[in-house]
Parts: structure tokens; C-alpha cells; sequence
């Protein structure tokens, strides 16, 4: 059965985008996932077709009317009851075991915004999970469904390669939470650098023991905030 992802947006040509490259691209050709575009200005108000307004109480930009976003999501087929997504720097960050619960879901649905935001009763209304890619501000949503969905997508059955290369990458369970250990090929020598003798000296719990030094190694240094995380997750369980 394909994953099926719904995105609602003013700009559905931006998609597939990215997304119709590499291995999500051949996916999606292969019908491992399936892609439906509902354009927002199909459900636009008055003579205008109007999907936004002013923001009421005044101040800058434009906001999404809550019934032209109802009246799309209302159009969706999501008998299925698919997770509602609505990519927001108001959000809680996405991260990588959001893309591993998502992958679980037949599907998802993105409601893309390029407004200052969505009317607030539309959000509590239909209760979507408001997702954010960090600390910045993009100018729509439309990009921020592309990663999240690209993240989830490639977690899906049959897209990877190789299921194996999924598995001890950064931030994976199967790699305790950690960044990724340094990785080599050939050539062996290269700008006068040798590959260290202990990635390719054959002795695998050597190999694995340096590995995980090395992953740990670049968490502290690079982001003491999840290592700290990690550590306090480790103080939980032994208590
Ligand atoms: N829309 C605008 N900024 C965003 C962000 N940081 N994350 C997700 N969606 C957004």
C-alpha cells in the first residue's frame, strides 16, 4: 500500500520539488508514496476568491482565513484519519523520532501557510500538530513539508537502498541518540591523510568500540545540548 501525502497549499507547483529527485523521486514514480495537491485557492471567498485577510486588531502581513483552510481540509479524503501537519515557526521542533512515528501513519497531511499565520480557530478546531524546523523564520510552509516529508520518506519500506543505511546514522535509536562516528573510502591515502588503521584493520569490536568513542566525542563538542539530554535520559534509567 503507498503512503499517501496530501499537501494543501497556494503554491502547489512547488511540488514535488526536491522530492521528485533520488530515491523519493523514483519512489514516487515506483507508487511507493502518492502525492495529492489541493490548491487553497480552489476554496477562496466573495468576489475575490479570497484566501486571506487582514489580521484582525490590525498589525503586519496577512493571515489564512479559517474557513477557506477548513473547506480544503474538508476536501481531503483522509478517511483514514491521517496526521494533520501544519509546518509553523510557532511549532514544536520536528525531529527524527517525529519522522520515525509519522513513517507508521498511512499517510500525512501538510497544511501549507505563507501567511503571518492561520486564523486561531481554524487551530482549534482541527487541532493540527504544529511543527517547526527551528529557530528561523521561512517564508511559507511549503519547504518545511518538503524536509519533513523527505525524513519520513525515506524511512518507508522499499526506498532506502540498502535498509541498512538507515540504521546507525545520527540521532537513530540504534545509534543511542548520538551524532554519526566519521566515515572513509578509498582512496586509502588521500591528500596525504590515511584512513586511521583502526577503521580498516579488520578487528570489529575494535572498529565498533572507536566508533562509539568517536560518536560521543562529536555530540560533546558539537551539541552539548543533546548530550546533556542523552545523559539525563542515562541518570533516569538508573534511578
Ligand atoms: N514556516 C515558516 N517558518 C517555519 C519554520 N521555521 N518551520 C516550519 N514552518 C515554517
Amino acid at each position: 500500500m503507498s503512503f499517501n501525502a496530501h499537501i494543501i497549499t497556494a503554491y502547489p507547483d512547488m511540488f514535488p520539488g526536491p522530492l521528485g529527485a533520488s530515491l523519493s523521486g523514483r519512489a514516487l514514480k515506483d507508487g511507493l508514496w502518492d502525492l495529492a495537491l489541493h490548491d487553497l485557492r480552489d476554496f477562496g471567498q466573495g468576489k475575490h476568491n479570497n484566501i486571506d485577510d487582514t489580521p484582525a486588531g490590525g498589525g503586519p502581513g496577512m493571515v489564512l482565513r479559517a474557513d477557506v483552510a477548513a473547506a480544503a481540509l474538508d476536501s481531503v479524503d483522509n478517511e483514514t484519519a491521517l496526521p494533520l501537519i501544519l509546518p509553523s515557526p510557532r511549532g514544536q521542533v520536528f525531529s527524527q523520532s517525529m519522522a520515525e512515528d509519522w513513517a507508521q501513519a498511512p499517510g500525512l497531511v501538510f497544511l501549507c501557510n505563507r501567511f503571518e499565520g492561520v486564523d486561531e480557530r481554524f487551530i482549534e478546531a482541527r487541532r493540527p500538530l504544529e511543527v517547526s524546523l527551528g529557530d528561523y523564520v521561512l517564508a511559507g510552509g511549503e519547504l518545511a513539508a518538503m524536509v519533513m516529508l523527505e525524513a519520513v520518506l525515506r524511512l518507508l519500506p522499499g526506498i532506502m537502498g540498502k535498509a541498512e543505511s538507515g540504521r546507525d546514522e545520527s540521532f537513530s535509536a540504534a545509534n543511542q541518540g548520538l551524532l554519526e562516528y566519521p566515515h572513509y573510502t578509498r582512496p586509502n591515502m588521500w591528500d596525504g591523510r590515511a584512513i586511521p588503521d583502526v577503521v580498516t584493520g579488520g578487528d570489529h569490536e575494535k572498529l565498533a568500540a572507536w566508533r562509539r568513542a568517536e560518536a560521543q566525542a562529536v555530540t560533546k563538542s558539537r551539541r552539548p545540548d543533546l548530550w546533556a539530554r542523552l545523559n539525563d535520559k542515562k541518570d533516569d534509567k538508573s534511578d
